[in-house]
């Protein structure tokens, strides 16, 4: 049986100014969506916060998929939370994660943990049980449409062993430059989500561009 694969439009690079709209348009092909929050201060960019969040929650019945590259997300989850995440994603380069990963199962939020593309993977390995999904960056994170780095894929090579010999019901995302002709090497390296921002919001036809890269990564 074919593995399913799912598709995540990252809004950072869809247009704020109009963003239901945009949402809107993506949703016939989009399984959840990826929402990039950053600080300034762990990434060298200021995007979007819990306001924007609870607006987005308002108008759409999509996943949240809340990808917190800040410093400091322990004094934000509760905020994420009551803005309606579905889950929230933390880096593992922020400190012990294991005090984050407690306190958003309490908040009914899921839970995510991802790494830089220079980070180790030795590093997420020991935190599998306690986590829903691990986010592979296939850039180094802070904006979107870079070139998508093929060398993390040895890491989800890696990762999806662990999680299938340890039967861990684990998602495994990637994250950055990510496109129609690159879909089919992640998703046979292991992905089960695909998150592309650019691809999909600086295309013409954007539920198009979604459904492109999954049909891509479904032919491999
Ligand atoms: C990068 C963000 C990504 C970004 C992906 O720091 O985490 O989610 O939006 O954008 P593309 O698909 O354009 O690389
Ligand atoms: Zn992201």
């Amino acid at each position: 049986m074919t593995r399913p694969v799912k598709v995540a439009p990252s809004i950072l690079s869809a247009d704020f100014s109009c963003l239901a709209d945009e949402v809107e348009r993506v949703t016939p092909e989009a399984d959840l969506l990826h929402v990039d929050v950053m600080d300034g201060h762990f990434v060298p960019n200021l995007t979007i916060g819990p306001p924007v969040v609870r607006a987005l929650r308002a108008r759409t019945r999509l996943f949240l998929d809340c990808h917190l590259m800040v410093s400091n997300p322990g004094v934000l989850l509760d905020d994420f939370a009551k803005a309606g995440a579905d889950r929230c994603i933390v880096h593992v380069e922020v400190g012990d994660p294991k005090p984050l990963f407690d306190e958003l199962r309490t908040l009914g939020v899921g839970v995510g943990l991802t790494l830089n593309p220079e980070t180790p993977v030795e590093r997420v390995l020991p935190h599998l049980e306690d986590i829903d999904l691990v986010l592979v960056m296939s850039v180094h994170p802070g904006f979107g449409g870079q070139h998508f780095i093929p060398e993390v894929l040895d890491k989800v090579e890696v990762l999806r062993a662990a999680i299938d010999e340890q039967d861990l019901p684990v998602e495994i995302e990637i994250d950055g430059g990510i496109k129609h002709d690159n879909a089919g090497q992640a998703y046979t390296a292991g992905v089960d989500i695909l998150v592309a921002g650019s691809a999909i919001f600086g295309a013409q036809d954007q539920a198009g561009a979604a459904r492109e890269i999954r049909e891509a990564a479904l032919a491999a």
